[in-house]
């Protein structure tokens, strides 16, 4: 899951896993909508290699038939291979897992409750989302004062073990689980075990809720960006496996065809190449039908390359912080503060414990693992009735509380690795607890509560980082939105902090992650989707990035939290900017792709015939020659620019085409913010729209001056700025 800090059980399992189940992708011919011809054509594929149509029946899983021809089987290595050697199949993919990856939030991000939106249209909007399911009993998701679901939807909703149905607000509940391995951690329906979904749907689409806190902090009005619009649940992600590349698969089959308008995924994307990335191939299915794909950029930054969801026809989203921190007050025996956040219910009982620090209190020969707190290499002698200074580590933070409590300790303070830097989460401990910055201090804790107006956003170190692995041609990520802290519904179990020992239950919890940042971005897509329904996911992406901000509250350059020196964050950290939900609504100009575009920007990055079917899908598509398309030329709303550290290569131009959606008649000027080292040359200098719709073409121009920078990196932007607009594309120069 794209929360932070899962635990690494996830990975044996990945494992075991890994050789049992394919994805047989077809596509040759195409679709078939009726449901026995295609399962007959899957079948008889099938049967061509099991020898018999008895085993190819025993290893057909599902056939994939209503957006796409595909379907899913387990095979051997063998059989795999042969299959991938038949004239009708496109590809053959082995099934791999996948992790997953408020209140406030809306009114930080200028979106406030009573703004002002046409809630018949976007009580129209259908949002989907493919995460570990729903609680239906929350008052995010009641269904009162709204309509039946709108006459488009094709969707289905039945009724499952402990799940009390749909209604007007969760108009759709699946699940899927086609390995067929039993998880007593979860339940075969939509109901959601873990919360994670159940988060991300409230803060997409939740209704408005009053007196939304936990445990008092960040009270306020809870709400998702489109509380009127209705909640497709399509649960991919199990409590012990994951989330399945068949179930992923099976989920986008489902959600096309039914009719949703936005899919979000907070879910970990697939490696350095499209055709075996399944989010990626569901998506550009998708966008096909015009429905936009918002996915999460991951949490194992600051590390650069670590972006996933990099696919250009995705939405890809950072996570950032908001103004809203809960401090937990530290109070040392010298006198002075310190302050950290946590959130804790517990109030100290006397004013002043003992500190020790992790490694002081180790049984012999475990001071690693002691510094880490690690279950049972703390000496209970020596932890009881003092507060552990830990270092945060492999446990989820309130995973380290708990073994701090176990070996007899009145509290925690846990302290951030040095990629973490100074980044603060909340995590909602069983025992006072507070996490500080990367300084050592040498206590009692006092909880103070919920402060508003810090610098906000700042990057959060967990954030994925660009440029992608994939396609370093298109800076990734897109955009940030908050994703540190976040207040949303939560299922009645589990415990707010996931530990089996902690009883408590809560309505509403906080937590941290992209998986938290994407659904404001699907919300943000649903809206504009609602106020421009003739607005291709494309031009849907580009609205929300040129109209990003790079600047915070405090009117300084958004920082990074994992960097100690006075840098400003830069496009590979959130792409484009902070999301802006008022200029994104009316952004001057947009970026249009065509689904050829995306297909010609394959031929650039050299796949070849059978692996662009994966994606035109029976189009049998032809590349031109490579020395006509370029990658740079995609229709991209920002720039990405990459030179030879040999200097082959020291200039290129590319071409890009804006459309207007602003006010007529009206001029724009480019205005070039050169990135060190680079110089940029635009033409022509001014576009005049006299039209609503009418399209213009732009070159720009950029020539490496001397070598690569200290950093092999550098950054501007590109700006067309009208009387009333400010369209801004980024430039990022790598030297590779
Ligand atoms: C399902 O309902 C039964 C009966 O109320 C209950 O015992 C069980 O814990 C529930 N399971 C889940 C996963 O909520
Ligand atoms: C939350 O705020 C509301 C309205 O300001 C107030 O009535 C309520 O008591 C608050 N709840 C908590 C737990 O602070
Ligand atoms: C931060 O400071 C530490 C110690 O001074 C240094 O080792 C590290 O490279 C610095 N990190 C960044 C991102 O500047
Ligand atoms: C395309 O590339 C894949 C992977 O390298 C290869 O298996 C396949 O045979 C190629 N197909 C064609 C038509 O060249
Ligand atoms: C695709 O087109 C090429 C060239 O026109 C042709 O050789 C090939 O047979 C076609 N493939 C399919 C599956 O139709
Ligand atoms: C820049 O690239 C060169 C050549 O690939 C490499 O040797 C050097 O370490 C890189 N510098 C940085 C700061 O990454």
């Amino acid at each position: 899951m794209w929360s932070k800090k899962i635990s690494s059980s996830f990975l044996l399992l990945f494992l075991l896993h890994l050789i049992l189940f394919y994805i047989v992708y077809l596509g040759a011919h195409p679709v078939n909508n009726e449901d026995s011809a295609a399962s007959h054509t899957h079948m008889k594929i099938l049967s061509s290699v099991k020898g018999s149509y008895v085993d190819a029946q025993e290893s057909m899983v599902y056939s994939y038939k209503k957006s796409f021809d595909a379907f899913a089987a387990k095979l051997s290595s063998n059989e795999a291979k042969k299959l991938e050697r038949m004239d009708e199949v496109l590809s053959v993919i082995p099934n791999r897992y996948h992790k997953l990856h408020t209140t406030r939030s809306w009114d930080f991000i200028g979106l406030p409750q009573k703004a002002r939106r046409n809630l018949k249209t976007e009580s129209d909007i259908i949002v989907g989302l493919l995460d570990t399911g729903i609680t239906p009993e929350s008052k995010s998701f009641k269904g009162d004062g709204l309509g039946p679901p709108p006459a488009k939807w094709k969707g289905t909703c039945g009724h499952f073990a402990n799940f009390s149905g749909c209604n007007n607000k969760i108009i759709g509940a699946n699940y899927f689980k086609l390995d067929g391995n039993p998880d007593p951690a979860d339940i075969l329906s939509p109901l959601d075990v873990d919360g994670h979904g159940t988060h991300t749907s409230s803060t997409l689409a939740g209704n408005q809720v009053p007196n939304a806190n936990l445990f008092g902090l960040a009270n306020g009005t809870a709400r998702g960006a489109v509380p009127s619009a209705r909640v497709a649940m399509y649960k991919v992600c199990w409590a012990s496996s994951g989330c399945s590349d068949m179930d992923i698969l099976a989920a986008y089959d489902a959600a096309i065809h039914d009719g949703v308008d936005v899919i979000s995924v907070s879910i970990g994307g697939g490696g350095s190449s499209y055709v075996s990335d399944i989010i990626a191939i569901g998506a550009f299915h998708a966008i096909k039908k015009g429905i936009i794909t918002v996915a999460s950029a991951g949490n194992d930054g600051p590390n650069l390359g670590s972006v996933l969801n990099h696919a250009p026809w995705l939405v890809t989203v950072a996570a950032s912080g908001i103004d809203r921190d809960f401090i937990s007050k530290v109070h040392l025996g010298n006198g002075k503060d310190v302050s950290g956040v946590g959130v804790s219910t517990f109030s100290p009982k006397k004013n002043l414990y003992p500190i020790v620090s992790g490694v002081d209190v180790a049984q012999s020969s475990q001071t690693k693992e002691a510094e880490f707190c690690f279950e049972g290499a703390l000496v209970k002698k020596l932890v009881k009735g003092k507060i552990v200074v830990c270092e945060s580590g492999l446990y989820m933070p309130a995973g380290t509380g708990e073994k701090v409590k176990k070996a007899g300790g009145a509290g925690l303070l846990l302290l951030n690795s040095d990629a973490e830097g100074e980044e603060l989460i909340a995590d909602p401990h069983i025992l006072p607890a507070a996490s500080l910055g990367s300084s050592k201090p040498s206590a009692s804790l006092v909880f103070q509560g919920s402060v508003y107006g810090n610098t906000a956003p700042v990057m959060a170190a967990f954030s994925s980082r660009g440029p992608s692995s994939a396609g370093p041609d298109v800076i990734k990520p897109d955009v940030t939105a908050p994703g540190v802290n976040i207040l949303a519904a939560w299922p009645p179990k589990p415990s707010p902090s996931m530990l089996k020992s902690d009883k408590r239950s809560v309505p509403f919890n906080i937590i941290s992650g992209t998986s938290m940042s994407c659904p404001h971005v699907s919300g943000l897509a649903s809206l504009l989707k609602s106020e421009h329904n003739n607005w291709s996911p494309a031009e849907i992406k580009s609205a929300l990035m040129t109209t990003a901000y790079t600047i915070n509250n405090k009117r300084s350059p958004i920082s990074d939290v994992s960097s100690n020196s006075s840098q400003p964050a830069s496009p590979f950290a959130f792409g484009s900017g902070h999301v802006d939900p008022e200029s994104a609504a009316d952004p001057g100009l947009v970026y249009d792709i065509t689904t050829e575009d995306y297909l010609l920007y394959l031929c650039s990055l050299n796949y070849n015939s059978s692996q662009i079917a994966l994606f035109s899908n029976g189009v049998n598509f032809t590349c031109p020659g490579t020395s006509v398309v370029q990658s740079g030329d995609l229709n991209y709303p920002s720039f990405s620019v990459i030179f030879d550290h040999d200097r082959r290569k020291t200039s290129v131009t590319y071409k890009r085409t804006v459309k207007n959606v602003g006010s007529i008649p009206s001029t724009y000027a480019v205005q070039v913010k050169e990135p060190a080292g680079v110089s940029v040359s635009v033409e022509p200098k001014t576009l005049r729209f006299k039209k609503m719709g009418e399209k213009m073409s732009y070159k720009v121009r950029f020539v490496a001056l001397g070598g690569a920078t200290s950093t092999n990196s550098s950054f501007g932007s590109l700006t067309l700025v009208a009387e009333k607009y400010r369209v801004r594309s980024p430039i990022a120069v790598l030297w590779i």
